[in-house]
């Protein structure tokens, strides 16, 4: 029985990142090109493809939307050989569809593998989200707070002032009260259009980033690669789940969620050592973008084991010729 075969995951870490290198190659000659459908789709293709050839039992539990909606890679589908361990998979084959089109920063294509049972079925709803790096008390900062004692309970987490703080959030219509009141602390904000999975892993590197924490509502899937990331990088995330309408709800329950209202940790969210790869698609401050260069594209994959904390840059030189 596929089950019953442990998840290698040391193994299995290094087919991950041709997994989401493959995306990110296909979606090369789309950056910039405006057409974000195109750019998905080809991601999407290429993921698929290689995640077929990976020894294992797979099922998408964070995909690219339900079976009606999505034909390929949608919540249920079996991937890999079937000759394996039997795995969850979340995955975006290509976060920042948008940014992919303008060619704007920070586009990834991700994916996370755990054994089954290990991530969240999160429904295609919004999340709203709250994140932070490693080296704080769990709760110092939570979704119950308002945007204001968040900013505050950091600063003095990290011993510094209000002002020293920097908060990244989607810039988006929904959060102009939340940008108020952050701003109202004095601490800085860095607005993002699009790709809060690259916005909360920020915090995790606050040095190199400058992000000391993320606030606001995106894809719940997102949220769940996000917390896939946090739990190899170290760092808090917590998220609740918001639905505007009976049919987010109905997803929710078709995804087994009774109760609505519940606030999910990082490790409620993943709930087992995972393994996560991203590779950069546009350049950003945690991933470089995919370079060109007369006969070949090179890509650069973060690639993590929750397991151990380890971290590996791999860079991937592929001939075009
Ligand atoms: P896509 O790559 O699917 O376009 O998602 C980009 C994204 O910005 C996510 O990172 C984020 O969670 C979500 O969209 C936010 O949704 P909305 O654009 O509806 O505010």
């Amino acid at each position: 029985m596929p089950t019953s075969v442990e998840f290698h995951d040391r193994m299995l870490s290094l087919g991950l990142a041709r997994v989401s290198e493959a995306a990110a190659i296909a979606s090369a000659d789309l950056i910039g090109r405006g057409d974000e459908k195109a750019a998905d789709q080809a991601a999407v293709n290429a993921m698929r493809e290689q995640l077929n050839m990976l020894d294992i039992a797979g099922v998408v539990v964070i995909g690219e939307g339900e079976r009606d909606e999505a034909p390929m890679l949608f919540i249920g589908e079996e991937v890999g050989t079937g000759n394996g361990p039997g795995v969850d998979i979340a995955l975006d084959p290509l976060e920042g569809t948008t940014l992919t089109a303008k060619d704007m920063p920070n586009a990834l294509t991700v994916i996370a593998m755990g054994p089954r049972g290990s991530m969240l079925h999160a429904p295609d709803v919004y999340m709203d989200k709250l994140a932070i790096g490693p080296g704080f008390e769990t709760d110092v900062v939570t979704l119950e707070m308002s945007p204001v004692e968040r900013v505050n309970a950091l600063a003095i987490a990290k011993g510094c002032k209000p002002s020293d703080i920097t908060v990244c959030i989607l810039e988006r219509p929904r959060h102009d009260e939340m940008i108020a009141q952050v701003r109202s602390t004095g601490a800085a904000i860095r607005l993002i259009t699009d790709g809060d999975v690259a916005g909360v892993m920020h915090c995790a590197e606050a040095e190199t980033t400058g992000i000391d924490m993320y606030m606001g509502s995106g894809g719940a899937p997102e949220g769940v690669l996000a917390a896939a990331a946090l739990k190899c990088m170290g760092g808090q995330i917590y998220g609740r789940l918001t639905f505007r309408n009976d049919d987010e709800r109905g997803r929710a329950a078709k995804a087994g969620i009774t109760d609505l209202d519940r606030i999910y940790s990082r490790d409620e969210m993943v709930t087992q050592d995972v393994i996560f790869a991203a590779t950069g698609v546009t350049g950003g401050t945690l991933l470089p973008g995919i370079q060109r260069e007369p006969g070949w594209l090179t890509t650069e994959t973060l690639l993590m084991r929750s397991k151990t904390g380890s971290v590996r840059r791999v860079q991937y030189r592929n001939p075009t010729h």
